[in-house]
């Protein structure tokens, strides 16, 4: 029988997940549907009963539930125990719900894979402390960077985040700190905007001269052009300029993989989104 599969969110019809994993389905003979659902604001929960009722097989989670996800999940992965949110839902035979975030890993896997550019031993800047900059800390630790800087407009919610990763002995050889200091005179090799400045045409703050020589610069949103945060990394002498669309495929395949148990090759869905 054909299994299903959904993304679920409001607004949702700009998503591209349904083409994702509908290309990802006929790339590795997979028997299954993707669908995208749209949830009123209040009605979530009864949303994903729903279609875990009627058979469905696993979902998407994207704005503005995936916080709503992770309260509704009963079994959750360490990544989301981290992250506070959860972007993907596995329904269990016994009737529980697997809650796991493919975020981090896209992130990580489209700047070491697709752009060949290792985090060991690398300065990151991270600007934004809300859901999507949470989702993606873990795994940026994981990869051992040499540090990582959390910045953001509203100092407290980026010194949560540090507190929480103070916590144990996880990241000790990794140096976390929300910027209480001034950034100037400092320099990064990745600098990673994930605020939701760029949706509004904005720029979050940031000083000149952050930029390391051949340092990447990477929006984890996405669109046509530059975003405002790449223009001005371009200005700034970034070498290297990346948006979240390879992030976005990334995360769809380790969902994917959750589910199915198969890998797929990312790079010819990556090529047909940006065509
Ligand atoms: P998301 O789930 O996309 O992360 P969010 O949880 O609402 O959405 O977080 C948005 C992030 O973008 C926050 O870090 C926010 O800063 P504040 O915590 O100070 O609100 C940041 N952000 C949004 N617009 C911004 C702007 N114009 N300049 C700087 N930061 C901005």
């Amino acid at each position: 029988m054909t299994d299903r599969y959904a993304v679920i969110g409001n607004p949702i019809s700009h998503s591209k997940s349904p083409t994702i994993h509908a290309a990802f389905a006929k790339q590795t003979s997979q028997d299954l549907t993707y669908t995208a659902i749209l949830a009123p604001l209040e009605g979530f929960e009864d949303e994903v009963r729903k279609f875990q009722d009627s058979g469905g097989k696993g979902m998407n989670v994207t704005v503005p539930f995936k916080q709503k996800a992770w309260h509704l999940a009963n079994h959750l992965s360490n990544r989301a125990i981290d992250a506070e949110a959860v972007n993907t839902l596995e329904f269990l035979v016994d009737g529980g719900i697997r809650g796991d975030n493919t975020d981090g890993v896209g992130l990580v896997r489209d700047i070491q894979d697709n752009l060949a550019i290792m985090l060991q031993g690398k300065r990151i800047l991270l600007m934004g402390a809300g859901g999507a900059a949470r989702g993606v800390m873990t795994p940026l630790l994981e990869a051992h960077p040499e540090r990582l800087v959390i910045v953001n407009r509203t100092l407290d919610k980026a010194e949560q985040i540090v507190r929480h990763y103070e916590q144990g002995d996880r990241f000790s050889q990794v140096s976390i700190s929300s910027s209480t200091y001034d950034l100037s005179g400092n320099q990064f090799d990745i600098v990673i905007n994930a605020t939701s400045a760029s949706l509004s045409d904005a720029l979050p703050p940031l000083p000149a001269g952050i930029f390391a020589p051949g340092s990447l610069a990477y929006d984890m949103m996405y669109g046509k052009g530059l975003t405002p945060f790449l223009q001005f990394a371009q200005a700034q002498g970034a070498a290297r300029l990346a948006d979240g669309l390879g992030m976005l495929v990334e995360q769809a395949a380790e969902s994917f993989f959750l589910w199915r148990n198969v890998r797929p090759d990312t790079q010819p869905i990556i090529q047909l989104l940006k065509q």
